[in-house]
């Protein structure tokens, strides 16, 4: 018992250590058609087997890797970008990547790597970008003469660095030549060997996060500072704290290195550190300085500054700065000097709520201001911009986007009289209407009023624009209002329900109207605008109808190179109706032949019926129809009175049959009937009674109901037939009662007189029933001898008497 238990314990153990060789084989089918398979955030644990061997760019981000093995990678020979980053990577084989010989970008970022290995990188002679951020590694390689990098001869952005980087040692770097972007994360760097750094160039940005070693070893920022600054190198300085004299000292070496821009992020700053920056940068070429998302302690009491000379500085950029003691902020005053040779000043987002008049006046060279983002109200704009008085003369954009602004003719006045002014962005503001006119400089051209909630348009709006946005107001209509010169027109957002007439603008070459109502537009609306080149319209409602389907495919589906370019992209394009296409792309929507051509269907299909229909009325026509059908309602009548009669019999009424026989003659046998029959019949012995339509039928009853009548109340029909008879209509239906009665079961009912010889095959074919008659039963003939006109009389009486004596 005791080894068969061991035995299923070994079984269970040994299926459960193959489980991880089944993860193994997961694979990931999300590629497009550009041969790009996102397999990012799936939580593999392993390398997926990708499903498209040829897949160019593999993004294996955001999971749960934690190592790469040699054959991982072995056949994405196409390779050109891997992203690996954020996953628990903590080994990679040596020659995992060395098959991806056409490999550009390689993102290794946030894994866990605790050392890196020269072998890995040795064959990616194609790599350009290569991210090694993050992981826990504490130097760049084994050190010694085998540098990291030293095949990668084209790569131009390098990351590297994290929380546990502690040195960088001489040739470290060795191999790399030129780099675009380099970032550096040593805010626990404590070693640096100066010059490490220095082979690289030229750097355009160079990210440097030096947070401890500027609080504690400003030579060793310094040495680095010194190895990446050129004049034309973008420095970034992040995650630092600058808070005394000695933090800001490694900038003496941007100074000497003549670097023109610099930019601080994440950033904390006081007072003390921006007098003595400045002092350290006096008479610098600097000429751009930024501080991005950073926080700043102090009151603004820079004066101690006021003798440096920072006349290159040019552009300023504050973004996102707050300010922890706003309330006593004193004024730009002091460093003024700084304010004389500024051209482009942007604050965005840092709670600006006015900039006063005095401070304007200082600005004199000021091109560009940008005071977005923050809580500019028309009061306070109307101080920033004293009053419109026209100072601020050489202004040519204004950017006052997001700000708490309401009048757009206050607005117009305050900057009528910039003469230069050819931009302004007041967009984002509170703007709920239009006045009917507005004053603006004569060169304004472009014009943001964007996400505002106007509703309407007026001629406010100058003709000397060139680019409108409009887009995200509550626009329904956009007409009367005629802009010659506008190229660009931005009117996605609204609720617009058809293009805006094209005559109003001349001039436009492109067109945004996306995520409108728009339910379609066709080739008519676009002639009218004659220079248009590109066109956005997707996200609208669109109406599928055949028109529009056909216009679409056929303008932009391909073939036809139209002068209008669709420039967003086909699956913005979706059928809104009728509902069984609704979400389908514009240009997959199948339609039937019948959807397409209903009116010229329909107005077949009803003149078919038409014709059919009077097709089958001739038809009735040709074969009396009509005519039997009144005969048919007339016996069914007849049969409901003769039941009703019968009735009556048996309620004991008397019932008389009045007359021996019913004669059926034609009018003009009438002579006969009224010279021969009569007198022989009726004068016979003993008489028989004859019922004679001229004598006896009841005078004010409709003749149909005297011939049943007649009949009903005869033993026989007599039918007189002749050439006549044939063509004698009432003569018809006389035959006919008498049929329907010998159908009643009444065979010996009619009989038969040929007063003229007539054969059955001269009956024309539709007396069938006369033809019938003549076929099934003898008859008698009226001789034209007189000396056989007894033996006929003989035997008519008997014919007519003869259901009598049987
Ligand atoms: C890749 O997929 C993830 C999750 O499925 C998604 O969040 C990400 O936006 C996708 N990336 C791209 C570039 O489409
Ligand atoms: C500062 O860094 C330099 C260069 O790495 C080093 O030689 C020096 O010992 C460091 N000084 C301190 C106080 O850590
Ligand atoms: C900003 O700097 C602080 C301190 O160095 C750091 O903890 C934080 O992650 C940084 N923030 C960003 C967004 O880099
Ligand atoms: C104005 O500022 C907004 C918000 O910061 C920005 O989106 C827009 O591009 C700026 N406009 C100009 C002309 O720079
Ligand atoms: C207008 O402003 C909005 C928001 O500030 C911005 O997103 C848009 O790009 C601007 N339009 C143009 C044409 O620059």
């Amino acid at each position: 018992m005791g080894s068969l238990a061991m035995l299923v314990l070994l079984f269970f153990s040994q299926g459960q250590s193959s489980t991880p060789e089944v993860e193994k084989r997961s694979t990931c089918d999300q590629c497009d058609e550009r041969l790009f398979c996102n397999c990012s955030s799936r939580n593999y644990r392993h390398v997926p087997t990708v499903t498209v061997t040829e897949v160019v760019t593999l993004d294996l981000s955001f999971n749960d890797i934690t190592s790469v093995a040699e054959d991982d990678l072995r056949e994405y020979t196409w390779l050109r970008t891997l992203d690996l980053h954020s996953n628990r990577i903590q080994s990679i084989h040596e020659w995992a990547f060395h098959h991806l010989q056409g490999l550009e970008s390689l993102d290794l970022s946030y894994n866990q790597l605790a050392a890196l290995n020269p072998a890995w990188f040795s064959k990616l002679l194609s790599l350009q970008h290569l991210n090694l951020l993050g992981s826990c590694y504490r130097t760049l390689g084994p050190g010694g003469t085998l540098s990291l990098f030293r095949s990668l001869t084209r790569l131009r952005f390098l990351r590297f660095g994290n929380p546990a980087l502690e040195e960088v040692r001489r040739g470290d770097l060795a191999g790399v030549r030129q780099l675009d972007q380099l970032e550096v994360y040593g805010n626990n760097l404590k070693r640096y060997d100066p010059g490490s750094l220095g082979d690289l160039w030229p750097l355009g940005v160079v990210t440097l996060r030096l947070r401890g070693p500027f609080q504690d070893n400003t030579t060793l920022v310094s040495s680095i500072i010194h190895d990446v600054s050129y004049s034309e190198t973008f420095l970034v300085v992040a995650d630092v704290l600058l808070s005394e004299k000695t933090s800001v000292a490694p900038f003496r070496e941007t100074n000497r290195r003549r670097v023109r821009s610099i930019m601080f992020q994440n950033a904390t700053l006081t007072d003390e550190a921006i007098v003595h920056f400045m002092e350290v940068m006096d008479g610098a070429s600097l000429e751009f300085l930024g501080v991005e998302d950073a926080t700043f302690h102090g009151t603004g009491s820079w004066t101690p500054a006021r003798r440096t000379h920072l006349d290159n500085l040019d552009t300023v950029y504050f973004r996102n700065i707050e300010v922890m003691n706003v309330y006593k902020f004193t004024s730009f005053l002091p460093v003024g000097f700084l304010l004389k040779n500024l051209r482009q000043i942007s604050i965005i987002n840092c709670k600006v709520y006015v900039m006063p008049c005095l401070t304007s006046l200082l600005l004199t060279q000021m091109v560009y201001l940008d005071l977005s983002g923050n809580l500019l109200t028309d009061l306070t704009l109307t101080e920033s911009l004293c009053h419109g008085i026209g100072i601020l003369r050489n202004l040519r954009v204004i950017n006052v986007s997001d700000n708490a602004l309401k009048s757009i003719s206050l607005i117009s006045k305050l900057v009528t009289r910039l003469d230069k002014l050819v931009h302004l962005d007041i967009s984002q503001n509170a703007y709920t209407s239009m006045p009917p006119t507005c004053s603006w400089p004569q060169i304004l051209t472009h014009l943001n009023l964007s996400r505002a909630k106007l509703r309407r348009v007026t001629p406010c709006l100058p003709p000397t624009l060139e680019i409108l946005d409009l887009g995200h107001n509550d626009l329904t209509a956009f007409h009367s209002v005629a802009l010659p010169a506008l190229r660009e027109l931005h009117l996605s957002g609204n609720k617009l329900m058809s293009l805006p007439p094209g005559w109003l603008f001349p001039s436009l070459e492109v067109l945004l109207i996306q995520s409108n109502t728009l339910n379609m537009f066709g080739p008519l609306d676009l002639q009218l605008y004659r220079r248009l080149r590109a066109l956005q319209a997707g996200q609208n409602r669109f109406v599928c109808s055949c028109e529009f389907v056909n216009f679409m495919v056929w303008r932009w589906g391909g073939a036809v190179e139209g002068s209008v370019e669709l420039t967003d992209r086909w699956d913005n394009y979706l059928c809104d109706s009728p509902l069984p296409l609704q979400g389908q792309r514009v240009d997959r929507v199948q339609l039937s032949p019948f959807q397409c051509h209903r009116i010229l269907l329909v107005s077949s299909l009803c003149g078919c019926m038409l014709a059919s229909g009077i097709l089958f009325v001739i038809l009735l026509w040709k074969i009396h129809a009509v005519w039997y059908v009144r005969m048919m309602w007339a016996w069914l009548k007849a049969k409901r009175n003769s039941g009703n009669q019968k009735r009556r019999d048996a309620a004991g009424n008397a019932y008389l049959l009045c007359y021996d026989a019913f004669v059926s003659y034609s009018e003009q046998d009438a002579e006969w009937v009224e010279e021969f029959l009569v007198p022989e019949l009726e004068d016979s012995q003993p008489p028989l009674t004859l019922c004679l339509h001229k004598r006896d039928f009841l005078p004010g009853h409709w003749i149909i109901d005297n011939i049943i009548h007649a009949m009903e109340r005869s033993r026989r029909t007599l039918f007189v037939l002749s050439e006549h008879f044939v063509h004698s209509e009432w003569c018809r239906y006389e035959l006919d009662f008498s049929h329907f009665r010998l159908f009643d079961g009444d065979s010996e009912a009619a009989v038969l007189v040929l007063l003229e010889p007539i054969s059955k095959d001269d009956v024309p074919k539709r007396f069938c029933k006369l033809r019938k008659l003549m076929s099934s039963r003898t008859y008698l003939e009226w001789p034209q001898e007189d000396e056989r006109r007894a033996e006929f009389w003989n035997n008519l009486r008997l014919a007519v008497r003869g259901g009598d004596e049987l």
